[in-house]
């Protein structure tokens, strides 16, 4: 009924009817083709045979769980100007579901109760200031009548918090900013007034960030919520508190009470981060036996590549260790609970390699825990890349404060480096000892969210476009089937009529497709779908279309045909504006502009400045570019497409 099925996120499902011993008759049930070009991140909810599915544009479906019929569809309408906002894809990670009502929360920032009978939404409240660049990807939590929303645009200058609305109402119950704001204005309450002990200059200018994009958990014996806080806002920390500090509480885990949202402890992950280090990644709550002793802990393993756990009832580090290579710390100091860090991590304006990158060892994918084999099962991915500081920042135009431009040389060695080291695996990992008990490599990273089911059985979908079933104890392939897709969402698993269903959303993007280099060009894939397996299951998914199994030829780029002064200030423009879905110097990201088609240089004002493709999250930039700059900006990509037609 929830996203990790229970308040402690574990994604472990009791149900075993399908199992290690026969999982190999898995078969497609049914499927749904899923009308979107981007990436599907959410886990459906299955509430009494019925199952709430979300997609891009927040559209919300309920399906019949056993044949996948239709029940209803409800489409919250959002402004597709906020497709500009979401970093990293226009998706949604999920729904709660209490008492007969259906939440979601939209990429404008509403957070909606629906009838889950109908489909009709019944309250709606505007969750966050829309003059600031907030969006909302992360799925909300229901508990004991409250519903708890935080929202992401830390990338874009905000200021992170999160919200409890009454369930029944949506009247605000409470809200907890996770960083200090202007000190003039007052702080909100004492926690802020600590953090901003941790800060320097004007740093509220700037937003600070620490948006709370994705994972809570709670605890009801306890009556504590924990909350998972992101990057700083700009990414470069010279830039947002430039004599340094801790900057609390960015890349954070916070327990907040329950009921009134005070802030109860915390735990940060990376003090001062500047790598877009989010400890936003899930929280796994589990009763493990550590040193003799049972101990109520906290599991996270974050974008930053240690494996933490805490005791939840005290915030104490009980251990942390590395589940990924990565070179911004050495280790975690146990008597300060704080990284050793790697000095030449900090960087300036000439550019360092640093691991992971912004794409995390482990991010929003979600792990699972099995109280059966004591292990958490993991995507991790071996990421690389370079960051300097940008050579100024103006908190009034935004941007990260942190430069990809001009300094090729060193960016090509980095990236050569990147794709030469850039792995994907599924880790089993140990969370009481502390290390892998075993892994199941991939041929490159990418691969998606997990479950984990008392059948002894692990689900994942993989960058090899398929869904796969691996013992849990052990991590034996047992059963994949090519689904024409990468589902990089978690699985679930259900009952209807005393029968078990496993489910997962099959549809690539999200961050990864949107920011790094594309090394993912020869992915053959279908639209998404909602796949629904189960034993004996016959469906079939029609063939993939011939066109679409074949790597598409390339046209030639135009011939260079601006200025230098135009292509220049084309390249500024294209830095502070499109690089961050575009890859930077316009290599890769969601769409290789180096390789558009003819027909897309003929249309390409009416992409940018009239939002010709703006349901494919691709928004209008006429407010801030002017035809002109738009021209330049082409140049910029035209220039681009011809220095690297001979390496295409
Ligand atoms: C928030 C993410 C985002 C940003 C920022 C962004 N784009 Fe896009 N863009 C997209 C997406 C998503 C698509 C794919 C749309 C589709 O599949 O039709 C796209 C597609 C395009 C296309 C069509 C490419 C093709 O080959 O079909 C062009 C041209 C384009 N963008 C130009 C730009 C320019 C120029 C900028 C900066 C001013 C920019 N984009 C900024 C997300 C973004």
């Amino acid at each position: 009924m929830a996203p990790g099925r229970t308040y402690d996120e574990q994604r472990f499902s009791p149900l075993a009817q399908i199992n290690a011993g026969n999982v190999q008759r898995l078969g497609l049930a049914w499927y749904a083709d899923i009308n979107t070009e981007r990436g599907m991140e959410a886990s459906p909810l299955a509430i009494d045979g019925v199952l709430y599915n979300v997609q891009p544009w927040n559209l919300v479906t309920a399906y019949d769980g056993k044949t996948g019929k239709v029940l209803w569809t409800y489409d919250p309408e959002v402004p597709l100007r906020f497709g500009r906002l979401a970093c990293c894809d226009i998706v949604s990670r999920g729904l709660a579901a209490w008492k007969g009502k259906i939440y979601v929360a939209t990429l404008g920032g509403r957070l909606i109760a629906l009838d889950a009978a109908t489909g009709k939404p019944v309250w709606s409240v505007l969750t966050v200031d829309n003059s600031k660049s907030y969006t909302i990807t992360g799925a909300p939590r229901v508990f004991d009548g409250k519903v708890l929303i935080g929202n992401g645009g830390a990338e874009m200058g905000v200021r992170g918090y999160v919200t409890a609305y009454d369930a029944e109402t949506g009247r605000q119950i409470w809200r907890w900013h996770t960083v200090p704001g202007n000190p003039a204005d007052g702080f909100e309450n004492a926690a802020m007034e600590l953090a901003a002990k941790t800060w320097t200059g004007e740093w509220w200018t700037a937003g600070g960030g620490g948006t709370v994009w994705d994972s809570v958990s709670y605890d009801p014996a306890l009556n504590l919520v924990y909350v998972g806080v992101g990057n700083g806002s700009p990414w470069a920390r010279d830039w947002r508190s430039a004599g340094g500090g801790d900057n609390l509480f960015l890349a954070s885990i916070v327990a907040l009470d329950a009921d009134t949202g005070d802030y109860r402890w915390h735990y940060q992950t990376t003090p001062g981060e500047e790598w877009d280090y989010t400890a936003t990644q899930q929280m796994i709550l589990a009763d493990l036996q550590i040193g003799g002793r049972t101990r109520k802990v906290l599991m996270q393993a974050p974008k930053n590549g240690f494996f933490y756990v805490l005791d939840r009832e005290t915030g104490e580090l009980i251990s942390a260790e590395m589940f990924a290579p990565i070179n911004w710390a050495s280790g975690i100091d146990k008597a300060t609970g704080r990284p050793i860090e790697n000095p030449a991590v900090r960087y300036g304006t000439t550019p360092v390699l640093v691991s992971p990158g912004a794409g995390g060892a482990h991010n929003w994918n979600p792990m699972a825990y099995s109280p059966l084999t004591h292990l958490v099962y993991l995507p991790v991915t071996e990421t690389y890349m370079g960051y300097a500081k940008a050579e100024s920042f103006d908190p009034a135009k935004g941007g990260l404060g942190t430069s990809f431009t001009g300094f090729e040389a060193e960016r090509d060695a980095i990236t050569r480096y990147a794709d030469a080291h850039s792995r994907g695996w599924l880790s089993a990992w140990d969370p009481v000892r502390q290390r892998e008990a075993w892994r199941v490599p991939s041929p490159q990273k990418g691969s998606g969210g997990v479950l984990a089911t008392a059948g002894n059985l692990v689900f994942e979908g993989t960058i090899g476009q398929t869904f796969a079933a691996y013992r849990a104890d052990t991590g034996e392939k047992l059963w994949e089937m090519p689904v024409q897709q990468v589902p990089i969402a978690a699985p679930i698993t259900y009952t209807v009529d005393g029968e078990q269903y496993i489910a997962v959303n099959a549809g690539w993007g999200g961050g990864l497709a949107h920011v790094e280099r594309s090394a993912y060009t020869q992915l053959f894939l279908s639209k998404p779908r909602l796949l629904v397996f189960k034993l004996g299951g016959t469906a079939k998914l029609p063939p993939m279309p011939a066109a679409s199994m074949q790597v598409p030829e390339l046209s030639p780029p135009p011939a260079p045909n601006g200025t230098a002064e135009q292509v220049s200030r084309g390249e500024q423009l294209y830095a502070a504006n499109c690089a961050l879905c575009h890859g930077v110097a316009a290599r890769g990201g969601v769409k290789d502009l180096r390789h558009m088609a003819p027909e897309t240089h003929e249309a390409f004002l009416d992409i940018v400045l009239r939002g010709a493709r703006a349901r494919n999250g691709m928004a209008s930039f006429a407010d801030v570019l002017t035809p002109a700059e738009a021209e330049a900006i082409h140049h910029y990509l035209i220039a681009r497409a011809n220095a690297d037609w001979d390496s295409r």
